[in-house]
């Protein structure tokens, strides 16, 4: 044996542990400005549902009243409770080695019925003591203002369907920035709007519950970029010269690969993105909705008998207000998907319909599918959709904000997730050397396993085992967080990497 190949032998025995299909990783250090941190979110966490004042959220709403909904009639009452274990959570990170720690705020703990007239103190100090002991540990709070627990009072009013939710949302981000301004350089609005918009408003399957797939996706996009827009706004006139933070949004979506080169395909594949990722950032970052999506939704909706789009239209002053309201871009992504050509825009014409106003037929392979449908084991998808929002946003910055992996049990050998992870960072690293994408940063999904919506505790996504029988909710690392560990220390995948 040669000796290129015998070291090559030995190098493939040392990381099959944690490369299970033998990929090879790809060799560079991470770069010296590369930040590496752990995410979670209020409600999948926190616990004290009903502590200190808080006031109700959709979530608590949910899981109360529909509890055939949830997985085993779970809801986020306790959760990991980390809004007595927050210290335990922080010593976690930080025996990590995290450079940076995602969490988000509960809106009703801090406005109880989600407007500024009414603050709960209780609920601020709160934030305060945790963003203060973040940054005394020296770990960068990323703070998402809204991760899905909407107040309760706002539901009640209409929720994302009622465009006045954009302005509770500014006069909350403004409060936020107030209150917290001090601790927090990084500013995230929404989380994954699309997630919402299409769970919660278009087919049921998340809080609230509502099947109006055919208008309620795109009136509670309309919303919640509002919501952002306003909120960017109000940031970049009031606070940032004083703070010089810095405003983004989470947006999410699996890669719609083209499942041929046929040129229908090809546009389906497109047409799948335009919808999913599009629809929130080319607003925000192009200016307008996707200009397919306005043709086929436009279309779709004169075939069916309507007198105007389904699609709301922003005016031309919303146009030039809501572009260029993002300073960097924030990435979520787990899954691809093939995608093939279904139906054009004058096809199937029936009940109005999200899914056949996009018409594509999608589908995974079997070798790609973990234990959930929502997280695929294909990097080179997400290295397809990292160059993608590079080239079609226009943007000098992309975060990975939630990247990981979801096992049923919670395994403490999880190397699985050591696989998924190790392979994700590497195609992240060959956009960053190969495709001179600018790549900054990457938080891993979960630092905690949690309380993962409608399926309550049984999909972990965790780097850290979280006993949810135990009234201690005592947390115990997994392999993958030594492993993790390891990698924010040497950056770097492999055993040797190159300079
Ligand atoms: C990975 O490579 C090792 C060493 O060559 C081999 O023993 C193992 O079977 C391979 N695993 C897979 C999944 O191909
Ligand atoms: C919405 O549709 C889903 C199936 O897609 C169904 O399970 C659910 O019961 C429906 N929800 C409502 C509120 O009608
Ligand atoms: C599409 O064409 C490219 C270049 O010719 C080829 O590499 C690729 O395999 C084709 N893809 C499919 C799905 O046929
Ligand atoms: C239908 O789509 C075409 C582009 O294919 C566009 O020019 C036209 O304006 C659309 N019609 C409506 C009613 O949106
Ligand atoms: C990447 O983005 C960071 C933060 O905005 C910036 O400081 C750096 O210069 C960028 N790097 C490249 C190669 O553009
Ligand atoms: C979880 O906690 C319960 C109650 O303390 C205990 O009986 C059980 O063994 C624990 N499970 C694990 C996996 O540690
Ligand atoms: C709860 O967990 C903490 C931290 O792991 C530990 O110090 C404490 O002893 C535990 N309490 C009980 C009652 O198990």
């Amino acid at each position: 044996m040669a000796r290129e190949s015998f070291s090559a032998f030995l190098f493939l025995v040392i990381f099959s542990i944690a490369n299970c299909d033998n990929v090879t990783l790809n060799n560079h250090f991470f770069p010296a400005n590369f930040k590496f941190g752990a995410a979670t979110a209020a409600y999948q966490i926190e616990g004290g549902w009903d502590e200190d004042g808080k006031g109700l959220n959709l979530w608590d709403w949910y899981t109360h009243t529909y509890p055939d909904r949830i997985t085993n009639e779970f809801t986020g009452d306790v959760a990991c409770d980390s809004y007595h274990k927050w210290k335990e959570d922080i010593q976690l990170l930080k025996d990590l080695g995290a450079n940076h720690y995602r969490l988000s705020l509960s809106w009703s703990r801090i406005l109880p019925d989600g407007t500024i007239n009414n603050v709960n103190q209780k609920g601020v100090n709160y934030y305060k003591n945790l963003l203060e002991t973040l940054r005394a540990n020296n770990i960068e709070p990323m703070v998402t203002l809204y991760h899905w627990d909407l107040p309760l009072s706002l539901h009640e009013l209409g929720g994302w369907l009622n465009p006045l939710t954009a302005d509770y949302f500014a006069e909350y981000a403004r409060l936020s920035f107030q209150l917290f301004g001090n601790y927090v350089k990084t500013w995230i609005t929404l989380n994954e709007p699309q997630t919402t918009c299409v769970q919660g408003y278009g087919n049921g399957e998340k809080a609230p519950g509502y099947n109006h797939s055919g208008e309620g996706v795109y009136q509670c996009a309309y919303t919640h970029i509002l919501a952002h827009a306003k909120a960017y706004h109000i940031y970049d006139k009031e606070f940032r010269t004083q703070q010089q933070g810095r405003v983004s949004i989470v947006l999410d979506s699996a890669w719609a690969e083209p499942a041929s080169n046929k040129t229908e395909d090809q546009i389906a594949g497109a047409t799948a993105m335009a919808f999913s990722m599009g629809l929130y950032a080319n607003p925000i970052y192009n200016g307008n909705w996707p200009q397919i999506v306005i043709d086929r939704v436009g279309n779709r909706s004169a075939n069916e008998g309507f007198s105007r789009s389904r699609l709301p239209e922003f005016t031309q002053e919303q146009l030039e207000f809501i572009k260029g309201t993002s300073d960097f871009f924030c990435l979520n992504s787990y899954a691809t998907d093939h995608t093939e050509y279904q139906n054009g825009p004058d096809d199937n014409i029936g009940d109005p319909s999200y899914v056949l106003d996009i018409g594509v037929r999608q589908w995974k392979d079997e070798s790609w599918k973990s234990v959930v449908n929502w997280v695929d084991l294909v990097p080179w998808g997400f290295r397809k959709l990292i160059n993608y929002v590079w080239n079609t946003y226009g943007v000098n910055e992309i975060v990975i904000t939630e990247n990981g992996w979801a096992d049923v049990e919670s395994i403490l050998e999880d190397d699985d997730r050591i696989t998924y992870i190790s392979q994700f960072l590497s195609a992240l690293l060959d956009a960053v050397y190969e495709d001179n994408v600018n790549v900054t940063g990457y938080t891993v999904w979960s630092l905690l396993d949690n309380f993962e919506w409608t399926n309550g505790y049984t999909q972990k996504l965790g780097i850290v085992q979280v006993n949810f029988t135990d009234p201690n909710r005592t947390r115990t690392p997994k392999s993958s967080y030594t492993w993790y560990q390891n990698v924010l220390s040497t950056r770097c995948l492999v055993e040797k990497c190159e300079e």
